[in-house]
């Protein structure tokens, strides 16, 4: 039985502690090619003002390759543009692909942030050893982040909770229509200046629980972070949009009772006795940055945090006794969205409160934008 306060950390947890090199000595290990013809003005003015998710990229990306017997390789900073692709490459065909989501931030003094960067090379190593693909140096990951991120330090926008979003993926780039790991991988960064992922900001989203497709199942790829995942969530999210809700929450695949995650969020349940709970790691979801990061806040300001199975039809009694005060979800684009409504095939609950929520949306987005004091060392200076 648990306090909920004792925080004993996960190995992506740990792996993320490590102390990494300085931004300008890992981002020397990837050789700059700057853009000849970059955005115009006109164009980059417009997306910093738009900040909409993915719409606009800023003028470079991260590149590198590895070969079998070679290993990783070519690792370059180039103009952001379409890639040359064998129609036959195996990621076209198998899906063997893994991304992250990172951010960098800007300060008021104009320096640049990202967040926690040593947990994201982790989990994305641990996503590719998953999907047989080979493991990348933690400092070719952040080097490419931090050498990105530089090049294209004005694409990083000001706003508090707007960011640069990055994308780091791998992919099977190898031309070869048999199945088996590939003998070569691309590794790429992008990056797209965003602000609140939401349209409509930190109002409230509707949820809707699936009980008719699952995201993952045991022994599966639930907790990597894996293209398919993503695809696999699409059909049940358009269904839960054309009736009305705008995500799609996803229960365990043994028994149909269990709450797992959002197509691309982890939840979290506020109780009216103070403590908070949110689904327990166990494999089918994924590691969540943000998860952990929030469930490290609340624990130190001695909110008890749960991580345990939650059943569907235990929690939406509880909010019909008003047990429950609020739900939210989290990830790196999202941050933290209050959840106001919770539907599924026998019932659809209203949940009022945002309080909780609100604060630690607060005291991450500060922490993230240097508002707020980081005594966890979370926040790694790339610029
Ligand atoms: C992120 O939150 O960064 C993700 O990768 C999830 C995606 C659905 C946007």
């Amino acid at each position: 039985m648990t306090d909920g306060l004792t925080h004993n950390m996960t190995a992506l947890e740990a792996a993320g502690e490590r102390a990494l090199p300085a931004a300008e000595d890992v981002a020397k290990r990837f050789k700059v090619l700057p853009h000849p013809a970059p955005a115009s003005d006109e164009a980059w003015a417009k997306a910093m003002e738009e900040l909409d998710f993915g719409a606009a990229y800023s003028d470079h990306m991260a590149r590198a390759v590895w070969t079998k017997g070679e290993g990783w390789h070519s690792k370059q900073i180039v103009p952001f543009g379409p890639l040359t692709l064998s129609p036959a490459a195996a990621v076209l065909h198998y899906g063997q692909e893994i991304f992250e989501g990172m951010k960098a931030y800007r300060h008021d003094d104009g320096s640049i942030w990202t967040f926690r960067p040593a947990y994201n090379a982790a989990r994305f190593n641990a996503s590719a050893k998953r999907m047989c693909m080979p493991q990348l140096e933690v400092e070719d990951f952040v080097g490419a982040i931090a050498a990105l991120v530089k090049e294209d330090a004005k694409w990083v926008p000001t706003p508090f909770g707007s960011s640069l979003y990055l994308r780091p993926v791998m992919f099977a780039s190898e031309a070869f229509l048999g199945v088996h790991a590939a003998s070569e991988y691309t590794f790429l960064t992008i990056a797209t200046p965003v602000g609140l992922y939401f349209k409509d900001g930190l109002s409230p989203v509707s949820i809707w629980v699936a009980d008719d497709y699952h995201r993952a199942g045991p022994g599966g790829t639930g907790a990597a972070k894996t293209g398919g995942n993503y695809a696999g969530a699409l059909l049940p999210q358009e269904k839960a949009a054309e009736a009305g809700f705008d995500q799609v929450c996803f229960l365990d695949a043994r028994e149909n009772q269990y709450l797992e995650e959002l197509g691309g969020m982890n939840v979290f349940v506020v109780r009216s006795d103070g403590s908070v709970v949110t689904p327990a790691l166990t494999g089918t979801i994924l590691e969540g940055s943000t998860r952990s990061a929030i469930i490290r806040l609340l624990r130190d300001r001695g909110t008890p945090v749960f991580e345990e199975r939650i059943r569907l039809a235990d929690l939406a009694d509880d909010i019909k006794r008003g047990e429950v005060t609020e739900m939210f979800a989290c990830g790196t684009a999202a941050v933290v969205t209050p959840i106001g409504r919770l539907a599924s095939t026998d019932f659809d609950l209203e949940i009022p409160g945002t309080a909780v929520t609100l604060s630690v949306y607060n005291q991450l987005v500060g922490i993230q934008n240097g508002e707020e004091p980081d005594p966890y060392n979370w926040l790694y200076r790339i610029a």
